[in-house]
């Protein structure tokens, strides 16, 4: 097993991408930032702040049928601290999408105020949605731009190419996300984005990676993974290489010679995470 978590992912391209979600961001009232509630730091941008620059931002919780609903709150409080306001929703489901235009329309209260003031009782409020790659942003704006209403014209002043959705309360989102990028520099946050399948598994040794991941569900989701395993809470105790072995063992992923098949048990037990069937787990706590 190759002990380095190897990944090339993203493109050299984060000067233009930054100039060109810089032109859009020009244009809107207000950033919403997607994340992946199970790892809200590593599929934040190290930039985002400067990125935005003055205006408004908020920050959406996405995949919060993923992640366990008690430190998804945690942070929640955790942002609104920091002083970002901050929703758990689901794109999948929909489920949390009717608290974003009262939380958008909250936090520009005030402009709409002085928009109506001026008589622009009409002019609406432009949002734009910025992300890092997986995090559910082309989800998010189908669900929130599904049903309402076509898509608005091009306007003067906008970025060419633009379009508008109306998605209700005079509220207007761009339909195309700021694609961010991550940290992806550091180790752990591209072990995280590893673990949730925003880096292809094509590009990093699974093995290496089921250990680690490993490492961290008998620290924290002891009981989730003994239940579903069949393990004994001693079995814990093990070393994560042992005890993938053993999880192996325990599922006949075996191949002559009685030997276990890691491969293949590091790719099940990847899966099994992924497609939320040890838990709603989340891998960092603010
Ligand atoms: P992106 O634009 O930010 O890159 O993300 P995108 O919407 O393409 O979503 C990435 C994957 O995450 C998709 O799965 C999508 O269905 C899934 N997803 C998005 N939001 C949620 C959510 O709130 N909950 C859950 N459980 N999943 C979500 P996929 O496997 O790539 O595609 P598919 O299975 O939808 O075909």
């Amino acid at each position: 097993m190759n002990d380095n978590l190897v990944i090339q992912w993203f493109p050299g391209h984060m000067a233009k991408t930054r100039r060109l979600i810089g032109e859009s961001i020009k244009q809107v009232d207000l950033v919403a930032e997607i994340r992946d509630a199970r790892i809200p730091l590593s599929s934040s941008n190290p930039e985002i702040a400067k990125i935005v620059e003055n205006k408004p931002r908020i920050v959406l919780l996405n995949k919060c049928d993923m992640a366990d609903d008690n430190t998804t709150s945690l942070w929640i409080e955790h942002l609104k601290n920091e002083g970002v306001p901050a929703i758990a929703v689901d794109a999948k489901s929909g489920k949390g999408l009717s608290l974003f235009s009262p939380l958008v329309e909250n936090i520009l209260k005030e402009k709409r105020e002085r928009l109506i003031k001026k008589g622009l009782v009409n002019l609406s409020l432009k949002i734009m949605i910025v992300g890092v790659p997986n995090v559910g942003k082309s989800s998010f704006i189908n669900r929130m731009s599904k049903g309402s209403k076509a898509k608005v014209e091009d306007r003067p002043g906008v970025t060419r190419g633009n379009q508008w959705y109306n998605i209700g309360n005079n509220i207007m989102m761009l339909d195309t996300p700021g694609v961010l990028w991550p940290k992806f520099d550091d180790e752990q946050v591209a072990q995280n984005l590893a673990f949730t399948g925003a880096v292809k598994d094509a590009v990093i040794d699974v093995e290496l990676l089921a250990v680690r991941l490993l490492e961290v569900l008998k620290v924290n989701y002891r009981s989730m993974l003994c239940d579903r395993y069949k393990l004994d809470e001693d079995d814990c105790e093990l070393e994560a290489f042992d005890l993938l072995e053993l999880i192996g063992r325990k599922r006949g992923m075996l191949i002559s010679g009685g030997e276990i098949n890691t491969e293949r048990t590091s790719n099940m037990l990847l899966d099994e995470f992924r497609g939320i069937k040890i838990g709603r787990i989340s891998l960092e706590r603010p």
